[in-house]
C-alpha cells in the first residue's frame, strides 16, 4: 500500500495542555524536569571537578584511605530522601486533583478498547460509535474505560492522564476540555499486532454542536439512497457482515466489530489509519489482511461490482 494513503498523524502534546487535568500533570512534569536537570548538572560538574582535581599525580602510589565521613553521609542520604518525599506528596496531590473518586457517579461516555478499535457508548442515549469520540467542551466529564479482550491504554496527551483499560474491570478518568478541536492520542499499552494503529481522535465540540451530533448519531441508519447502495445493503446483510457489525435500524446487530450506523460521517477509518474514502474502503474490503495485517476482519471474496455496491452503501451511512 502506498505511503501517501496513511493519515498524517500530528499527535498532541502534554505541553499543549487543553484541560485543567492536563495542566496539573504538565506542572508536575515540569517540576520533575527541573529537579532531575539540577541533579544531573550537579553530579556531572562535581564528577568532572573531582576527577580532575584529585587525580593521582604519581604512578604506583596508593591513594589516601578514608574511613567514613558522618556529615557527608548524612547529606547524601538526607537530600535524596527529602526530594523523594517532596515529590511523593506532589504526585499524591496531583493524582487527587486529577482523579477524584467517581463514587456512584454515572459516566458520560463508556469507552471500550478492542483489538483494534475504540468503542464509545453514550449512556442515556442510543448512541454507539467507534474511534472518533465526540465530547462537549467546558463540562467535567467522567469517562469509563474498559477492555473487551486484552489490556489497552487510553492516552490523549493534551487532555490529561493515561489510563489502563483492563478486561473485567472499570477504570475512570475525568476530563474537562477547554477548547474545541480534534485531539489525537494512541493506545499506550502493547495489545498485539496492530497496536500502533490504534489511534484515538477526540472531537471536542461546543455544547450546541455536540448536542446536534448526539442527536444525529442517535438516529437509526439512513436507508440506502439508490439502486447500487440498495444492492450493497442486501449484500451486507447476506454476507454475515452483521454478525460482527451493528447498523442500527437494520438486522445487523453484531458487536464484535465497530458500530457502522453512521460510518459515512467519520473522517477516518481503521482506527485513524486511513482517510475514510471510497478508494481506501475499496482496498480494505478487497483484502483486509493486506491493509491491516492481523485485523479480525476476515477476507470475503467479493466480485469487483459487489465491492463497489458495498462501498456505496457504507458511504451513505451518514
Ligand atoms: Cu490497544 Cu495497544
Amino acid at each position: 500500500m502506498p505511503d501517501h494513503l496513511f493519515l498524517n498523524i500530528s499527535g498532541s502534546s502534554i505541553f499543549d495542555a487543553a484541560s485543567p487535568q492536563a495542566v496539573r500533570i504538565r506542572q508536575l512534569m515540569i517540576e520533575f524536569i527541573i529537579a532531575a536537570t539540577a541533579i544531573l548538572l550537579l553530579v556531572a560538574v562535581l564528577t568532572t571537578y573531582i576527577s580532575v582535581k584529585y587525580r593521582s599525580k604519581r604512578q604506583q602510589e596508593e591513594p589516601k584511605q578514608i574511613i567514613g565521613n558522618r556529615t557527608l553521609e548524612l547529606w547524601m542520604v538526607g537530600v535524596p530522601l527529602a526530594l523523594v518525599t517532596l515529590f511523593f506528596f506532589r504526585s499524591m496531590a496531583t493524582m487527587n486533583a486529577v482523579l477524584p473518586d467517581p463514587a456512584g457517579q454515572h459516566p458520560d461516555v463508556i469507552i471500550t478498547g478492542h483489538q483494534w478499535f475504540w468503542e464509545a457508548v453514550y449512556p442515556g442515549t442510543t448512541v454507539s460509535t467507534a474511534n472518533e469520540i465526540h465530547l462537549p467542551v467546558g463540562k467535567k466529564l467522567l469517562l469509563q474505560l474498559d477492555a473487551a479482550d486484552v489490556i489497552h491504554d487510553w492516552w490523549v496527551p493534551a487532555l490529561g492522564g493515561k489510563m489502563d483499560m483492563i478486561p473485567g474491570r472499570n477504570n475512570y478518568l475525568w476530563v474537562t476540555i477547554d477548547r474545541p478541536g480534534i485531539y489525537e492520542g494512541a493506545c499506550s499499552e502493547f495489545c498485539g499486532q496492530q497496536h500502533a494503529w490504534m489511534r484515538i481522535r477526540v472531537v471536542a465540540q461546543l455544547p450546541p454542536d455536540y448536542a446536534q451530533w448526539l442527536n444525529r448519531e442517535a438516529a437509526a441508519a439512513r436507508m440506502p439512497q439508490d439502486a447500487l447502495a440498495r444492492s450493497g445493503a442486501a449484500l451486507f446483510m447476506e454476507s454475515t457482515c452483521g454478525s460482527c457489525h451493528r447498523v442500527r435500524g437494520t438486522t445487523a446487530a453484531g458487536i464484535a466489530g465497530p458500530d457502522l450506523t453512521h460510518f459515512g460521517s467519520r473522517i477516518t477509518m481503521l482506527t485513524g489509519m486511513l482517510e475514510n474514502d471510497s478508494a481506501n474502503l475499496n482496498h480494505w474490503l478487497t483484502d483486509p489482511q493486506q491493509v491491516k495485517p492481523g485485523a479480525h476482519m476476515p477476507r470475503f471474496i467479493f466480485a469487483k461490482d459487489s465491492i463497489r455496491s458495498l462501498t456505496t452503501y457504507l458511504e451513505q451511512l451518514k
